[in-house]
Order: C-alpha cells, then structure tokens, then sequence
C-alpha cells in the first residue's frame, strides 16, 4: 500500500501526532494506546462498570439502546479477528449502533482495482464511525489523517477506531487489558467481578467481601505491602514479545502508573524479544524493565514466575514468519514460553494470567487445564472487552455522562476507579 502522501506524517514521534486525533481535548480517532491518560482509563473503565449493570435488565438495556440509535457503524476487519469483531458488533448493539461489515476485500470493489483509501472514503460516506483492522502496521494511522484532511475541506469525515494493526498497535485490548487489571486489583471475589451477588451501589471500598478479600490477603507477611490499584506492581509478559501489538499498547499503558515493574520473558531473538525501542519509551517513561529468557529467570534470587503480580501470556505469532525465520528459530526452546500447572502453582495467589487471545491449541501456550485455576483470567479479560469498548463509543460520542446521570437517577452515586484507587 503507498503512504507516500503521508509520510512526514507517519515519521512524527507519537506525542505530535496525539493532538491531531482529537478535538477540544476528547478522542475524535483511536488510534495508539499512547492517547489514554490515567485519567481517561479510570473515566471508561467507570463508564463500563455502569453499562455493565444496567445492561442486566431490560429499562436500562432500553435505556442504553437509545443512546447512539442514529449512528451506524462499519467495521472493516480485513485480517482475521473473533474477539475484537465480535466484541465491537456486540458493543454497538448495546448502544443502538446499526453494524455493518467488510471483511473480505475480494468481495468489495477492491477486488476490482478500488484502493483501500478510497474504499475507507465510501464507507465514511454511508456510515458514522469506522472500526478497522489490518495486517497493515500504519494503515489505520493514515487513515485518521485522509478523514481530518476531508475535515479540512469541509467534507464528511468520521471517527476511525484501530482494532489492530499489524505487530504495531492494539489500542482497545491495551485498553480492556488495563480494565481487566483495574476489576481484578479491586481484590473483588470473581462472583462481584461478574456482578451477581451485589446491587449496584456496592462496590469497592463500600463491599464488605472486597475489604475482608484484600485484609485477608494483606495479613499473610508475603503479601503485608499490597496495594489496591495498579501501582506498586511487577507485570510479567511472556512469548512473542516482539511481534506482539497487545503486548506494546499494554506496556506503555502500564508505564502510566507509578512503581511499576515490567518483566518481558521472550527467546533472545531479535525478532521475538523486547524491541529497543519500546525499551527506551518505557525506562522514560519511569518504568523499570527487565528481560529474561525464562519465567525461572532468577531476580533478587526469586523466580520471576514468583514475584509477578499478573502474568501475561501470549502466542507466538507465526503468520507473521518471514523466510529464514523457522530456521533461525530452530535452536530456541519454546517451552520456556508455555505455562504449567507446577508453573501456576508458585504464582502469587492473587496473580491473575491475562491472554489476549487466540491461544494457539497447537503451541499450547496455557494448556487447557489452566482453565478452572481462579487466576486464570482470560475469559474474564475478553468479555470485559465488550463493556469497555461500549464505554468507548459512549464517550467517543458523547454520551458517557448521559449513562452516568441516568444511573445516577436511578440507583445511586457511583464510586468512580480514582477514588477506589486511592484507596489501600
Ligand atoms: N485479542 C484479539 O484481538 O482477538 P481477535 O484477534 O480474535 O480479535
């Protein structure tokens, strides 16, 4: 694909591209992680915990499903995707959004010579809002850019959301990975994580069930420094660090927080482990990196596998080999890069294991049997994702503090995550 007419563009470093994906300082595209601010992540992830609950009857289903009923949709995924395309349609549906889709680019007038850029400008011209993925790393970049120069010719232009590009970015799984962390480091039992067991107004410091989870927790000595929220923590990423686009937007999200560690464990490949890049972004931005070839990696004489605080796993992404890679890859032992029971069983009680999913079956990442341990989260992480990409939407279109106000009216005050988080 040529970006020719973007190029300048693209070579910016993101913190002079940010300005220009928003307007009065709100989200207009979503296209790097690197646009959220602590601030906004606490903002979606309360706007998610409403939607969550009133999703659960039918007034407030009916009530959310008004909300964006005038808008449509179009998701143009042209790389294969379950969880980010389904979560996306579901998301629309709770908000009344209208769907409709392009996968298969042989099926579209790009099978005839149109070019994407211009099939981007036609959807844009039928639809309110495009939702796209690509193998393509700055496609969705570029993207964003044609829709603020039709703006500037006072023609239709349309928000762009970035559901995954290539090994770049995967903005909205950082995003409902960091929500994911946020509900799991409240020390709620899984059955408030799910909602059933509580009303509403019952969350956080005001649940007896989360207090007596995280006292309990605190009283055992290995655990007398815990915190509540996502300071003060070791994150562990484990597998193909490299090609990994979930695992480059979850980590400069991370860096947000203060105290953190990060622990990415990858063969020492030049293509699977830590790009040097990202490196450097992440030790500016305060955070404290290590890279180690196994979970066994010994730091302060404790196995990392031990001393994380939430282990994320990931595949090793072999639709993205390159001639000559299976031979270079001949010598590594990937087994060091899937996790076992024996393995799960030294983790830290509370530690929860993230995926951003698809598991490869074959590989045998998380085996299965990981499945029924609590810490096992990643079933959790993906349905979460649905709630936070309708928060999203909500706030892209203004109209996230409807949704609270109507909650409001309804149950009751809300405790936001900023005031849970500064909370111990
Ligand atoms: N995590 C994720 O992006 O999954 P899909 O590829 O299925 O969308």
């Amino acid at each position: 694909m040529d970006f020719y007419d973007y190029e300048p563009r693209l070579r910016r470093p993101p913190r002079m591209k940010t300005p220009e994906l928003q307007r009065d300082k709100h989200l207009k595209h979503m296209i790097f992680a690197s646009q959220f601010d602590r601030d906004l992540l606490e903002h979606l992830a309360s706007v998610a915990d409403l939607i969550r609950v009133l999703a659960r009857d039918k007034a407030g289903s009916d009530f959310l499903s008004t909300q964006l009923s005038e808008k449509r949709a179009m998701l143009y995924f042209t790389q294969p995707s379950t969880r980010t395309f389904l979560s996306f349609t579901a998301a629309c549906q709770i908000l009344g959004i209208t769907v409709n889709e392009v996968r298969d680019p042989s099926l579209s007038s790009e099978a005839k010579g149109e070019s994407p850029f211009d099939s981007i400008r036609m959807f844009s011209s039928y639809f309110d809002l495009i939702i796209m993925r690509s193998r393509i790393p700055n496609f969705a970049e570029c993207c964003a850019y044609l829709m603020n120069d039709l703006e500037d010719f006072n023609q239709r232009d349309v928000p762009i959301i970035n559901g995954g590009a290539g090994t770049d970015e995967h903005p909205t799984q950082a995003l409902l990975d960091i929500y994911t962390i946020q509900r799991t480091f409240q020390f709620t039992s899984p059955q408030e994580m799910d909602g059933h067991f509580f009303a509403p107004s019952a969350r956080y410091e005001s649940s007896s069930a989360s207090r007596a989870r995280f006292d309990e927790l605190r009283e055992r000595p290995e655990y007398s420094g815990l915190t509540r929220g996502l300071n003060n923590k070791e994150y562990c990423f484990c597998g193909d660090i490299g090609r990994g686009r979930t695992v480059k937007s979850l980590a400069n999200l991370l860096s947000l927080y203060d105290d953190v560690t990060l622990h990415f464990v990858s063969p020492q490949h030049p293509k699977l482990g830590l790009p040097g890049e990202l490196q450097n972004r992440l030790l500016n931005a305060g955070a404290r990196v290590l890279t180690h070839d196994s979970l066994e990696s010994l730091v302060d004489g404790v196995p990392v596998i031990e001393r994380a605080d939430c282990l994320y796993m990931t595949r090793i992404q072999q639709e993205y080999n390159e001639p000559g890679d299976a031979d270079s890859f001949r010598n590594i032992n990937f087994d060091n890069y899937k996790l076992t029971p024996d393995l799960v069983a030294r983790m830290k009680d509370y530690a929860p294991i993230l995926h951003p999913f698809p598991r490869d079956a074959n590989f045998g990442e998380i085996p299965p049997t990981i499945d029924t341990n609590p810490r096992a989260m990643y079933f959790r992480q993906a349905r979460n994702g649905m709630w936070i990409r309708a928060a999203l939407l909500a706030y892209l279109f203004n109209v996230d503090r409807d949704i609270a106000s109507y909650y409001r009216r309804n149950f009751a005050e809300y405790t936001s995550y900023a005031a849970a988080n500064s909370t111990t």
